[in-house]
């Protein structure tokens, strides 16, 4: 069974719309479910009309929610680091120290880093105790990248361990003329650090790709754009053996149009659903209508209850 579902795609297509329905779906089906936003412009909270924070809080029978940043992420892990850095070196130190951390704290990859970090602590935490983990993700690309990171990262912690341990031999050989022994090794506070953040990863990875419990589903709207990004998303994906659990074509316009405008709308809608067939059609393809309104808590339910009769096509 796949427990951990990740929702990406474009901004605006419906992602927090779909995995907030989806996660209420399982829930009011009896499954003990997480709802997790990643995505910076946090809407979770204004679909549900509660205030949702970066600790898990109930927000529905069955339903807990959290919501994480990598901005936030970033800054409490340089926190610590900070302060841990303070205990052991001078203070003139601290300041060049500071300075640097304060430059990398502004230099991509490190919210990047952080979010996935507490991506990973939360299915390694959580996997268990829940039925459902549900994500809702920041746009495709970004996502993308964090989920191929357990394959890029374990393979630089393997490097950067292997290197430790040269230079800890090579001290060593200076100090007392023989390699290090093993438990000299294990007991370096960088190795540690690493193989700590090494096993973390591979947990991750096992959980994730392994035991094939996790799978993405692309949220898409029927036009250009987001049909050629699903493309080179699922490519990627596949790369790293994630499972693409399907495909939601979100916000279908009503058959019975009436005024040319919107015949016209329909049949170019039309178009690009007989070419999504076409690109994905080794993939499950749902739909989820336009509904009148925007997603508010009061109609959250009507999506939430097509989950059950969600039409493939
Ligand atoms: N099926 C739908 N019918 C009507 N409005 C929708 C539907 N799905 C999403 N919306 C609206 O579209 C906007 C973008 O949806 P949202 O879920 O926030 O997208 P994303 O998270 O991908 O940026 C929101 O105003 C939302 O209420
Ligand atoms: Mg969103």
């Amino acid at each position: 069974m796949n427990r951990i579902i990740f929702f990406g795609g474009k901004g605006g297509v419906g992602k927090t719309t779909c995995s907030a329905s989806y996660a209420l779906y399982e829930a009011n089906r009896g499954l003990k479910t997480l709802l997790v936003s990643t995505d910076p412009a946090h809407s979770t909270s204004d679909i549900f009309e509660i205030k949702i924070n970066d600790s898990i809080t109930n927000i529905l029978p069955n339903l807990d929610a959290i919501e994480i940043s990598g901005e936030k992420e970033s800054k409490k892990y340089m926190d610590s680091v900070r302060g841990s850095l303070k205990q052991i070196v001078s203070p003139i130190i601290v300041k060049e120290i500071n300075k640097q951390i304060d430059a990398a704290s502004i230099s991509p990859g490190t919210e990047e880093a952080a979010l996935f970090d507490k991506m990973i602590e939360i299915i390694i935490e959580k996997a268990d105790e829940y039925d459902k983990i549900v994500f809702d993700t920041a746009p495709t690309g970004h996502t993308v990248r964090l989920l191929s990171l357990p394959e890029l990262l374990g393979a630089w912690l393997d490097t950067l361990i292997q290197k430790r341990s040269k230079s800890v031999n090579l001290m060593s050989m200076a100090l007392k003329g023989q390699k290090a022994s093993n438990k000299e090794l294990e007991n370096d506070e960088v190795i540690k650090v690493l193989k700590r953040r090494y096993d973390k990863v591979l947990q991750a990875k096992k959980i994730m790709i392994d035991n094939h419990q996790l799978s993405f589903i692309f949220v898409i709207n029927a036009e250009k754009l987001p049909i050629d990004e699903t493309v080179k998303a699922i490519n990627i994906l596949e790369k790293y053996n994630i499972t693409v659990g399907g495909i939601i074509v979100n916000k279908l316009l009503p058959d019975n149009m009436q005024d040319e405008f919107w015949i016209s709308k329909k049949e170019q809608e039309t178009k690009y659903i007989n070419i999504i067939k076409e690109t994905f059609k080794n993939k499950e393809i749902y739909t989820i209508p336009l509904l009148k309104d925007d997603m508010r808590a009061d109609n959250i339910g009507t999506i939430s209850e097509m989950f059950a009769g969600i039409v493939k096509i």
